[in-house]
């Protein structure tokens, strides 16, 4: 009986411990990005531009994988950094993904996208009717206390300047990604945050940056 006690407790203890990191049903376990390949720089220049329509085809595993590298992935394992830079290395940014499956985190040590909720709130995402049917609208969310705020201080603008910065090179890597692949996108500032943030299930220092609507070309 004592043995069963602390056979039970010490099972207990170790899921404690490893739960954070495991993989549940509803993550989405990504392909290691592509890395390799794609269009020249110059002409992935050449091509970028927004796009408003958008078919409803689902992208692949392996385009989401490369997308959310190429947005806010790890580039050089040694030390963590990443395909886009921030401010002082602090990385307070989170790519939030949504699909019809749900809403997602992308963790890019683990190249996992970690369910959040099981809604389809794409609709949400955005004040124009693209987000609601194309297949992949990415959040760029910003963590202020990765910047040393305190829950309960008041966020000021100066406070999220550098997310913003950071924001705009994670979304041109995306359209550089999306013009080297003939896919479709669009950066957009137009984002309803005071019922989005809820929908998502953001703490107060998270902020809402903004959203970028990906998916294939509306004519394929
Ligand atoms: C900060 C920012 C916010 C934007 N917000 C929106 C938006 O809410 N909706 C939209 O359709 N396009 C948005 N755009 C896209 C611009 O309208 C687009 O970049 C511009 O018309 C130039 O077109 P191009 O990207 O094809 O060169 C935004 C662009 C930036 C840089």
């Amino acid at each position: 009986m004592r043995n069963a006690f602390f056979n039970l407790t010490a099972v207990m203890i170790i899921n404690l411990m490893i739960t954070p990191n495991m993989l549940k049903a509803q993550d989405i376990a990504l392909p290691a990005p592509s890395r390799k390949g794609g269009k020249p720089l110059m002409e992935a220049l050449d091509a970028r531009g927004s796009a408003r329509e958008f078919s409803e085809r689902d992208l692949t595993n392996q385009q989401l994988s490369d997308i959310l590298w190429a947005a806010w992935g790890i580039n050089r394992e040694a030390d963590g950094k990443r395909t886009a830079p921030s401010s002082h290395n602090r990385q307070e940014m989170d790519v939030y993904v949504t699909l019809k499956s749900g809403l997602y985190i992308y963790d890019a040590a683990g190249n996992t996208l970690k369910q959040v909720h099981d809604r389809d709130i794409r609709a949400l995402t955005g004040t124009q009717d693209f987000p609601a049917t194309a297949p992949v609208n990415l959040i760029y969310v910003a963590d202020l206390t990765k910047r040393g705020l305190r829950e309960g201080q008041q966020v000021t603008d100066t406070d999220q300047l550098s997310s913003w910065a950071n924001t705009g090179f994670m979304a041109q890597n995306v359209y550089l990604w999306c013009a080297s692949e003939g896919m479709s996108c669009v950066i957009r500032a137009m984002v309803p945050r005071n019922t989005l943030a809820p929908e998502m299930g953001l703490r107060p220092l998270q902020v809402i940056i903004l959203a970028q609507t990906v998916g294939f070309p509306a004519e394929e």
